[in-house]
């Protein structure tokens, strides 16, 4: 750190994004990518963009917003358009939580909650998810408090029903409640058509995942006119021309072709279940995930050690050194033959 660092900034502890090796030497199931590269026309979209980079993008992203509004059955003053569903949360953050509307969220969700909150000097209250890591809605009722979910939750992929959001969002009507839905196209519930219903309600959707766009970095916010104006004022005030040309005409091309998507997320949803089964026939206690990565532990080996010795094998997983999650490992799921040799390679080594 240097003697010029503001002191408001000298606590931060930065979010530790998952290992991106330059070499393509690992089978890659650690950052819940997409297997799948970007459909055609999105491919098409990106280039032909990129030869008019030396303009400015539309800041407010015209044409990407009025087909989201298609794509959600919203008004586009309801959308706002970001880089990466991660901006999107620290927006949201940023706006509706403060020293007097602390954060509230699970103790087991995004490592990136509390980091965001650090970095807004935001008070947060990280509540214990159950034994059984499911988070319990009735922590959330009533609690004064901003909730930031993740639905389904990440690393669990467990999820709360529409009806639970509907109720925390409606326990709390002096709060906002955020529901990350970054997951929520691999067979998990929307929030947004509560939108109608709850004033209060902020969903946070990202093309990282379903729409294999994670390097383009586009998400967006859905809520009333009203907090997304208020969105819109923190834009504009850090970063007008938040979405690049490129990416906004490549996440256009996606949402046109929406049945590529579709079909990709029914795929991953298979080799999901496949692995699933595989796993809990080695012995794995599984948790049922609707995300597109699995959570499971071996009573054979300890989460670390299969981490690391799957990484020695190849393959890249995730693993939280936490307190209740040590035991586990975050596997995303992959194509099939990626899957085939993530379960021959958890075979060997645990000799089953
Ligand atoms: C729960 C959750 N929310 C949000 C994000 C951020 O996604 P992005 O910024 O790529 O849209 C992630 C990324 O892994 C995530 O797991």
């Amino acid at each position: 750190m240097s003697r010029f660092f503001s002191s408001r900034y000298r606590a931060l502890q930065p979010y530790v994004p998952g290992e991106q090796p330059r070499d393509q030497r690992y089978i890659k199931l650690n950052t819940n990518e997409s297997p799948f590269p970007p459909s055609p026309g999105v491919q098409a979209a990106a280039a032909a963009e990129s030869g008019r980079l030396q303009l400015y993008s539309d800041p407010a992203c015209t044409e990407l917003t009025n087909k989201l509004a298609g794509l959600t059955g919203l008004r586009p003053e309801q959308l706002l358009c970001t880089n990466g569903s991660d901006e999107a949360l620290n927006f949201a953050f940023m706006a509706f939580a403060d020293e007097a509307r602390p954060l509230a969220f699970p103790d087991v969700t995004y490592g990136f909650y509390p980091v965001i909150a650090g970095l807004d000097h935001i008070p947060y209250e990280e509540i214990p998810v159950r034994a059984d890591l499911r988070v319990d809605p009735e922590d959330y009722l009533g609690i004064g408090k901003t909730v930031v979910l993740a639905n389904p939750n990440a690393p669990t992929g467990l999820c709360l029903s529409l009806e639970e959001i509907g109720a925390i969002a409606a326990s709390n009507p002096d709060n906002v409640v955020i529901v990350d839905e970054a997951y929520v196209d691999f067979g998990g519930e929307s929030a947004l058509g509560l939108l109608k219903e709850h004033e209060n309600l902020l969903v946070v959707q990202t093309f990282s995942k379903s729409r294999s766009m994670a390097g383009a970095r586009l998400g967006f916010a859905a809520g009333s006119e009203a907090l997304i104006g208020d969105l819109n004022a923190l834009k504009y005030a850090s970063n007008p021309y938040n979405v690049n040309r490129m990416t906004a005409a490549a996440g256009c091309a996606a949402i046109d072709e929406d049945a590529y998507y579709r079909a990709n997320c029914a795929r991953i949803c298979e080799n999901r279940a496949w692995t699933a089964a595989a796993l809990e026939a080695l012995g794995f206690q599984v948790l049922p995930s609707r995300a597109n990565f699995l959570f499971a532990r071996s009573p054979a080996l300890g989460g670390e050690a299969l981490y690391r010795e799957l990484k020695e094998r190849g393959i890249l997983v995730r693993h939280f050194a936490k307190p209740r999650i040590e035991d586990y490992i975050r596997v995303t799921v992959g194509t099939r033959e990626q899957m085939k040799i993530f379960i021959e390679t958890v075979k060997d080594l645990i000799g089953g």
